[in-house]
């Protein structure tokens, strides 16, 4: 290669670079930068080549799942959905050519958790944000139906031709689902309400749910509203209505649709009674256990505190799961 053409060529080469700089070459038309994303840690990324060059994207998350989505002539929009880990989550974004990032993004999410301290808020930098606003669907809706198609209390036969489906089909993959969701009557709870904690969310998503969400609960839960509302004693986060701090009102890997198992579950409110030594108050005493231990009083399970004490409600203080304290013991230790 003599000099001119050498020369020539790096500035075709600089040339390109410099053009990329300022070229959009790739929409990020979803996520946000720095939004919030609840337990549920999905995430769906959508983007639009908006360069003939770019011949394939490929997103990387700091997990190092990697996807490579390809572009075919005549499709604007690229969609693909992540699960994330709690806290702070990169997910990069490379447009590629012939082999070569002709640009690259990231994009922070910071994933919360209602159970989990270290993760109930996110740093100020994060923002919480909606997706489902008629201006953000526009654009989907030249490929997807964004309509809502459920009616009302009927169960879909084919859970697939529910319009909710294609894009949020993750969300029930879990172990246990909830009839309700598993049925992809999804506006029985997304009723585009909002509560007393979340007033402020009015109007900013098609699917908001009230919070407190107590009341859309137990309207399908009757029999446990009629007999929660006699006790005498309640438990503080069931009793103001958050039932969802708690359950995942979709789907868990955890019996009951917890969050968690009950004892993590339990402790990560209750850190101090991690050692049961609330239990039994004797002074030099062996801590009373309150796990990994056969639970005696209910066959097949293990001992947690749900074996001492009700989640929702009781009639002894304490929430003990006995009328009174006397009565406790005995439930397990037969004289
Ligand atoms: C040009 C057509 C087109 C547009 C516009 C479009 N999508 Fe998609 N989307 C698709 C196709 C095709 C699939 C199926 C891809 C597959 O299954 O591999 C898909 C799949 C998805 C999925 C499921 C991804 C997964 O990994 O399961 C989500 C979520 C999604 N789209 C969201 C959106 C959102 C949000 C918008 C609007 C911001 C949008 N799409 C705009 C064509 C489009
Ligand atoms: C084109 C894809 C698409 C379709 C169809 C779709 N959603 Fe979504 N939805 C999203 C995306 C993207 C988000 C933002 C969260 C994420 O990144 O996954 C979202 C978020 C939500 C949220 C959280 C609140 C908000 O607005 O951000 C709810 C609730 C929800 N969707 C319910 C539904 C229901 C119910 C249906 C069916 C009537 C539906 N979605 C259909 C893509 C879709
Ligand atoms: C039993 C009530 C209930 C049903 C049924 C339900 N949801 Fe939810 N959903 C909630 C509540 C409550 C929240 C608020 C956040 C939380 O507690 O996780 C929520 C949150 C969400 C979110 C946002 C998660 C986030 O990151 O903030 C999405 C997306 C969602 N729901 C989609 C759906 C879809 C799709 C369906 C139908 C398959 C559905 N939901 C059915 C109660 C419900
Ligand atoms: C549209 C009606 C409906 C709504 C709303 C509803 N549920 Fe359910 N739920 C059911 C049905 C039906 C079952 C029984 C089948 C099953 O286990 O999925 C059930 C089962 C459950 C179970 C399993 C234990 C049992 O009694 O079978 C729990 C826990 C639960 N729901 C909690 C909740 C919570 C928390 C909410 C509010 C976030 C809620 N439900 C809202 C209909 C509903
Ligand atoms: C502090 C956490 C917590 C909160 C808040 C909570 N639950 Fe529960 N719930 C549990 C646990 C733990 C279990 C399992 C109990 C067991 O295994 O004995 C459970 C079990 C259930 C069951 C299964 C049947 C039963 O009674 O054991 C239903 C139904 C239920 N909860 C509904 C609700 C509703 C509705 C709300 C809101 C009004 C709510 N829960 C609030 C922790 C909670
Ligand atoms: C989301 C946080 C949270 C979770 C999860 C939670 N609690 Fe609580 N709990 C509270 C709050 C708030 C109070 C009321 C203030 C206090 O006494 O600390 C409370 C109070 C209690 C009390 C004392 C009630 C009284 O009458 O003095 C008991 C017992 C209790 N919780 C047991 C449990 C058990 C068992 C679990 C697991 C099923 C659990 N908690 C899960 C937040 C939580
Ligand atoms: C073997 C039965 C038993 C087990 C297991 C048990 N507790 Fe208790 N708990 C009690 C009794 C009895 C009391 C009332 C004793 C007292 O404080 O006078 C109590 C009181 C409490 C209180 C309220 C009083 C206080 O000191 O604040 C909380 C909160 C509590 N327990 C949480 C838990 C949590 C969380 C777990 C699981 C890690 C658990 N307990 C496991 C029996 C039990
Ligand atoms: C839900 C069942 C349950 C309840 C209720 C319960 N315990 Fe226990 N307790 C156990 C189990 C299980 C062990 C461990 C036994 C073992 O190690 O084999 C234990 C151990 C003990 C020990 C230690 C004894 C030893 O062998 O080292 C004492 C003391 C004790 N419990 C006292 C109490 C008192 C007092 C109460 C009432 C406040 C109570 N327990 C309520 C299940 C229970």
């Amino acid at each position: 290669m003599n000099d001119r053409l050498r020369r020539c060529c790096l500035g075709v080469l600089f040339f390109t670079v410099a053009l990329y700089a300022t070229d959009p070459v790739l929409e990020i038309t979803q996520p946000k930068q720095q939004a919030v994303v609840h337990d549920e840690a999905l995430v769906t990324i959508v983007v639009a080549p908006q360069h003939e060059g770019v011949k394939s994207v490929i997103l990387t998350t700091d997990t190092n799942n990697t996807v490579t989505l390809k572009m075919h002539s005549g499709q604007s929009h690229y969609c693909h959905t992540f699960q994330l880990h709690l806290g702070d989550n990169n997910i990069s974004i490379a447009a590629i050519r012939d082999k070569k990032v002709m640009k690259a993004f990231t994009r922070q999410i910071f994933v919360t958790s209602k159970v989990d301290k270290a993760y109930r808020y996110a740093p100020k930098k994060y923002e919480k944000s909606f997706f489902h606003t008629d201006a953000q669907e526009k654009v989907c809706s030249h490929c997807h139906d964004m309509r809502v198609n459920e009616i009302p209390g009927v169960a879909f036969e084919d859970v697939s031709k529910s319009n909710c489906f294609g894009c949020h089909k993750e969300i029930n993959f879990k172990k246990y689902a909830h009839a309700p969701s598993i049925n992809w009557l999804c506006t029985s709870c997304h009723n585009g309400k909002t509560g007393s904690f979340n007033k402020a969310d009015a109007n900013v998503t098609k699917f908001s749910v009230p919070d407190p969400i107590a009341p859309v609960c137990l309207k399908c839960h009757e029999k446990k509203k009629k007999l929660w509302k006699g006790k005498r004693f309640h438990h503080e986060p069931a009793d103001s209505g958050r039932c969802n701090k708690c359950h995942n009102p979709h789907a868990s890997n955890n019996f009951n649709y917890l969050r968690k198992p009950a004892w993590e579950l339990c402790t990560g409110c209750h850190k101090d009674k991690i050692d049961g030594g609330h239990v039994v108050k004797t002074f030099g005493r062996k801590m009373h256990p309150t796990h990994k231990v056969k639970d005696p009083s209910r066959k097949g399970k293990e001992l947690s505190c749900v074996s001492c004490h009700n989640p929702h409600v009781s009639n002894a203080p304490f929430m003990l799961q006995s009328d009174s304290l006397m009565s406790l013991c005995s439930r397990c230790h037969k004289k």
